[in-house]
């Protein structure tokens, strides 16, 4: 994927540059700042035409994934999830297929963007979605999103034994937290792509729709 290193970069120039990009195509903006106040401000300016991903965000290291929408594609949580759920399978399945080779630095740096990803991923649907949901459908404790959050701790563990597996370049060890992982997530995917998402779309109306997929977008 193309990169552009923002540091340095004003809105206009950042501006600029994304609006050469063609439909369809995706680009990785990468920065040793917060960003936040400059996608706001994106999002504002051309509010369907681009969708943001965080790889990572870390206090000196932001990446960003911004993919350009040609048509004005209405936002829903079941696409914008469910493509980040893809695009983490994705990390996941060249990390394992790596180590296999023996190619551990590879290995290593395709998960720890896995981890940044999916525990990113993780912390918007519990700190902005399940909320959402929870007061949409009038469900809380001992509700699905009570068992979303116990099954978040569980993946966060295997991840965790993942990273460490990685790091001691202990193919059996990651072959087992690997197993382990898929165990849960691809369940817990599942449901929410059948279920939690599509349930949230549909008892919100196409502006509160737009709206959540943007905080969750920014993590605001
Ligand atoms: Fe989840
Ligand atoms: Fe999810």
């Amino acid at each position: 994927m193309e990169v552009l290193d923002i540091d340095g970069l004003d809105y206009d120039d950042m501006l600029q540059q994304l609006s050469c990009l063609e439909p369809g195509h995706s680009i990785e903006l990468v920065g040793t700042r917060a960003i936040v106040g400059l996608l706001k401000r994106l999002l504002q300016d051309q509010p369907l035409r681009y969708e943001l991903s965080t790889i990572r965000r870390r206090p000196d290291e932001w990446r960003v994934k911004v993919i350009v929408f040609g048509e004005e594609e209405p936002r829903s949580v079941t696409s914008y999830l469910g493509r980040d759920h893809d695009r983490l399978d994705d990390l996941l399945q060249q990390a394992v297929k790596l180590a296999a080779h023996g190619e551990w630095a590879e290995t290593q740096s395709l998960i720890a963007d896995f981890r940044d990803g999916l525990f990113w991923h993780i912390e918007i649907e519990e700190r902005l979605l399940f909320p959402e949901f929870e007061l949409l459908s009038g469900s809380s404790a001992g509700g699905p999103t009570e068992a979303m959050r116990s099954e978040h701790d569980t993946i966060k563990e295997c991840v965790n034994g993942l990273v460490e597996a990685a790091g001691a370049e202990d193919h059996d060890e990651l072959a087992r937290h690997h197993a382990d992982l898929l165990g849960v997530l691809v369940e817990h995917n599942m449901k929410e792509e059948s279920i939690l998402y599509p349930e949230t779309d549909r008892a919100l109306n196409g502006s509160a729709r737009n709206l959540l997929v943007e905080r969750m977008m920014l993590g605001v």
